[in-house]
């Protein structure tokens, strides 16, 4: 399986994006033999720079941050004769058009129709103007051989959404929209998928009978870094819960599909949003926690509180951490609790899922024997580490009969020698086969947005806070613990060195 000759082109070539994840993905795809015999990367940008400035900037990305490490001279040789750029002005239609003559260039020279992928590695302000120039200036190949990729923020709220998945739809029919959620193509997501419906062990017990409750909790150690001007108008709320966390939560929420078809598995997602309960003002009060960070220290090191970030407003009451708990209103999940955290600057970066199971009905051993009880937990860890946990209680080896938790593991460095694909290898891959099932689809990012609506009103209404609330460095505010212990629980946190806590 090979994807058809391709013209790749970037919008926003010099940026970030294009640096740092585009340029190592279309390598290391090179390096695997998956680009297609013939392919054409142009990247566009305002900066004027010749065709072999530009591949000397990609390829500073790919030595940093290639999975497959520094590039090697021969074959970033014959890589890097594929790679164009172009000066543009998104504005201007004479751009597109000479886009379009480019194409027509590398398709004389391959004597074969491309596939044509407009990536659009800009600002959303951006995505109108260039669809409808593409869809003025630029060759179309047909429903099946021309794709849009965007990034993420879909929209600023639910309107905003709507209205901008109108105007790409009356340019582009939704089967050529990819819209990227980078999460759905760690592999470590992907096989949940793979693990819940390749095996036939969960499904029986993967229901409110048997799972108590569900946290899934992406903690990172990054501040807000040099993108405090887009992550002050968005927050946590709107940056990870209502991308990326809520995804996490439909894969291990959704219904079997029938088959692996995108709109099939599409569809089972989307059913989780739309079975999902909506805030209510008293669940906003007791079930949805916020907190920024204040000036503190990360692995030793001293670091400025959110308000004093480049271009982040002194007085700002956006929030860096949110935990929030969720229900999934159905026949399989109602009663359990969906517990959601994420922050900036916290004490451990971690993207982890636990599926906690209901205790036992009875215990047959005696109080002192189970002084380390732990109800059975199923843990996904996403990253850093990569492994696959069913926490269980054994017998420890001696002549008095004590139990402790152990893990039964999955562990990919173990069982799979080298590094996996990159997110972006995969969903680059995706576009140009053109399956759309690791992307996000209109009604999708709607439904999320949706969800969120109530809490972000309430958030936006009731300004007068007492942030920063946490430390950086720390675990988030301590009302997040509340929340959780509230119930009985707490956050489960997998240490670094993989023994559960
Ligand atoms: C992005 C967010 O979508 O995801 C960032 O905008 C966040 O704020 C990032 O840091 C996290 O992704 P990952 O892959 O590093 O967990």
């Amino acid at each position: 399986l090979k994807p058809n000759p391709t013209v790749f082109i970037i919008f926003g070539g010099t940026g970030d994006l294009a640096w740092r994840k585009l340029a190592p993905a279309l390598y290391n795809l090179y390096l695997d033999g998956w680009m297609p015999d013939h392919f054409s990367i142009v990247g566009t940008g305002r900066t004027k720079l010749t065709d072999e400035e530009f591949r000397e900037k990609l390829l500073e990305g790919i030595n940093l941050f290639s999975r497959s490490g520094k590039a090697e001279k021969e074959q970033w040789e014959t890589f890097s004769q594929n790679i164009y750029y172009q000066v543009s002005d998104l504005k201007n239609a004479a751009t597109y058009r000479e886009l379009g003559s480019r194409i027509k260039t590398y398709e004389t020279a391959w004597d074969q129709k491309a596939d044509l992928i407009y990536y659009l590695a800009v600002s959303p302000n951006f995505f109108p103007i260039i669809a409808e120039n593409i869809a003025k200036n630029c060759p179309k190949e047909g429903l099946d051989r021309t794709r849009i990729v965007i990034e993420k923020p879909f929209g600023h709220d639910l309107d905003s959404a709507r209205a901008l998945n109108a105007q790409l739809q009356g340019i582009f029919d939704e089967k050529q929209i990819y819209r990227i959620d980078h999460y759905l193509g760690k592999e470590t997501v992907q096989n949940i998928m793979a693990f819940r419906f390749a095996n036939s062990l969960l499904e029986p017990i993967w229901n409110r009978n048997y799972i108590d409750h569900v946290q899934i909790s992406v903690t990172e150690q990054l501040g807000v870094e040099d993108r405090g001007g887009y992550y002050d108008g968005a927050g946590a709320l709107r940056d990870m819960i209502q991308n990326h966390l809520l995804q996490l939560l439909c894969l291990i929420a959704m219904e079997p599909p029938v088959n692996l078809d995108a709109d099939e598995v599409r569809n089972r997602r989307v059913d989780v949003l739309r079975s999902m309960r909506r805030f209510s003002p008293d669940d906003i009060r007791f079930s949805a926690v916020r907190g920024q960070y204040g000036h503190g220290w990360i692995e030793g090191k001293e670091v400025p509180g959110y308000r004093d970030e480049p271009e982040v407003d002194p007085t700002s009451n956006t929030e860096t951490f949110a935990a929030l708990k969720f229900f999934v209103d159905n026949w399989r999940w109602q009663g359990v609790p969906f517990y959601l955290r994420t922050g900036k600057h916290l004490s451990q970066s971690a993207s982890v899922i636990s599926i906690q199971f209901k205790n036992i009905p009875h215990s047959i051993f005696p109080p002192e024997a189970a002084e380390n009880w732990q109800q059975n937990r199923l843990v996904f860890s996403i990253q850093p580490e990569m492994s696959i946990r069913l926490q269980m209680q054994a017998k420890r080896p001696g002549l008095d009969m004590t139990l402790n938790p152990v893990d039964l593991v999955f562990d990919y460095s173990g069982t799979y020698p080298g590094k996996p694909p990159e997110a972006y290898e995969t969903l680059l891959l995706d576009t140009m086969l053109g399956d759309q099932t690791l992307f996000m689809r209109s009604d999708q990012v709607e439904a999320a947005w949706d969800l969120i609506m109530p809490i972000l009103h309430a958030w936006e209404n009731k300004k007068s806070l007492s942030f920063p609330n946490y430390p950086a460095g720390s675990w988030g505010p301590e009302n997040a613990e509340a929340l959780i212990a509230q119930d009985g629980f707490h956050w489960f946190t997998l240490p670094l060195n993989g023994k559960h806590g």
